[in-house]
Formats: structure tokens, sequence, C-alpha cells
């Protein structure tokens, strides 16, 4: 339990019966997400990072697992291996965060994405965020229907050189 009350790790049964714990990332799971990221196929990586060979994946793994404040990034955990992580990171307005999802390869289609999306969007609520915004592929249905499944239904669209601006409202998206 966090100081202000907020459950940080809960547990959760995916729709195959497998039980996956979710929580807070830290320090501890550094080597874990550039893992995650490496089950990843060339396709999958372009579609989260618009590059097949990010080069910052250890940044990335850096950023995601210190808690600064500035964001939240919450893994789920299968037998104690990190099968999935969803992030979001606070921009300058202090209401609204960048968000992103991503599943081991070998783990989609269990349910694992739209269930850190729900929490996640459940958390960042309970911080004062009330808008999730994200630049997303327009060839990246998954993304489209994730959020749709997780009950999160972006207001505007606007598509650029191939990238959708998606922006939720969260204080209109149902609440889980
Ligand atoms: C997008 C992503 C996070 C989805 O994760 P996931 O755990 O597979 O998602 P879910 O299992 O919750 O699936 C959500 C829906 O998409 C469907 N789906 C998922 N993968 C699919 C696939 N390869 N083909 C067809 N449908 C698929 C699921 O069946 C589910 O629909 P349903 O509820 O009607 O069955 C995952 O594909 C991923 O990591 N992609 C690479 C990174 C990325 O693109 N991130 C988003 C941009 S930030």
């Amino acid at each position: 339990m966090t100081e202000n009350g907020w459950v940080d790790e809960t547990s959760v049964r995916l729709r195959d019966g497998a039980a996956v714990q979710l929580r807070r990332l830290n320090d501890t799971d550094i080597d874990a997400v550039i893992e995650l990221h490496d089950t990843l196929t060339d396709r999958e990586r372009y579609l989260r990072f618009f590059t097949m060979h990010p080069t910052y994946l250890k940044t990335l793994a850096h950023k995601l697992t210190e808690r600064n404040g500035k964001g939240y990034a919450l893994g789920a955990f299968e037998s104690g291996t990190l099968v999935g992580v969803a992030n979001y990171v606070v921009s300058s307005k202090p209401d609204t965060a960048e968000v992103a999802v991503v599943v081991a390869h070998d783990d989609h289609m269990r349910g694992l994405g739209t269930t850190l999306l729900r929490r996640l969007a459940q958390i960042a609520r309970h911080n004062g965020i009330r808008r999730f915004v994200a630049d997303v592929l327009t060839t990246n249905y998954l993304m489209f229907k994730l959020l749709a499944d997780a009950g999160l239904q972006p207001r505007h669209l606007r598509p650029s050189h191939g990238v959708v601006h998606l922006d939720v409202d969260l204080t209109g998206s149902a609440s889980y």
C-alpha cells in the first residue's frame, strides 16, 4: 500500500486461467524490461518505437523502472517473469500523460495488454491524470482494438504521415 492508500500490487487471472501479478516496476526490473523487448519481432518493435532497431532500450528500461513522480510503469509478471508493461509519462500538462503498452511476443492474445491498460488507466485516474495521449502508427490496428477493449475511446484522431495522435479523456471512460 502506498502512502496515499493505493495498492501497488495485485493479482489477476487471465481468460486462460493463468495467474498474473501486476505491480509497479522498480530498479530490480531493468534486465527484465530489456529481455521482454528482446522477444519482440522487428515489426512489433517498429509498431512500438517507429524503428526496428531502437538503440535506447537500456535507457528506456532505466526510465521505466525509476520512480520519480513523472510517470508510472505497470508490469505483468507470470511465475516471476515479466510478460508485459503498460506505462505513462506525465507531459508538460500535469493532467496529461503519454501512454504505451508492450507484451512479450509469445504472450500476445491472452488479454495481457487489455488487462494492463485497464489497470493503468485506473491508477492514472487515481494519480490525477485526466488524459492519455499517444502517437500510434495508423497500421497498428491492435492498439486501437486494445484501447476499445480497455474501455478507452480516443476522442481526437489526427492522422499525419502515417501516425495518428490519440487523445483519451479518462474522466469520460469506463472505470474499472
Ligand atoms: C498491442 C499489444 C500490446 C496487444 O497486447 P495483447 O496482450 O496481445 O492484447 P490482448 O491479448 O489484450 O488483445 C486485445 C485484442 O486484440 C486481439 N489480438 C491481439 N493480438 C492479435 C493478433 N496478432 N491478431 C489478431 N488479433 C489480436 C485479441 O484477440 C483481443 O481481442 P479480443 O478481446 O476480441 O479477443 C501487443 O500486440 C504488442 O505488444 N505489440 C507491440 C507493441 C505495440 O504495438 N504497442 C502499442 C503501441 S504503444
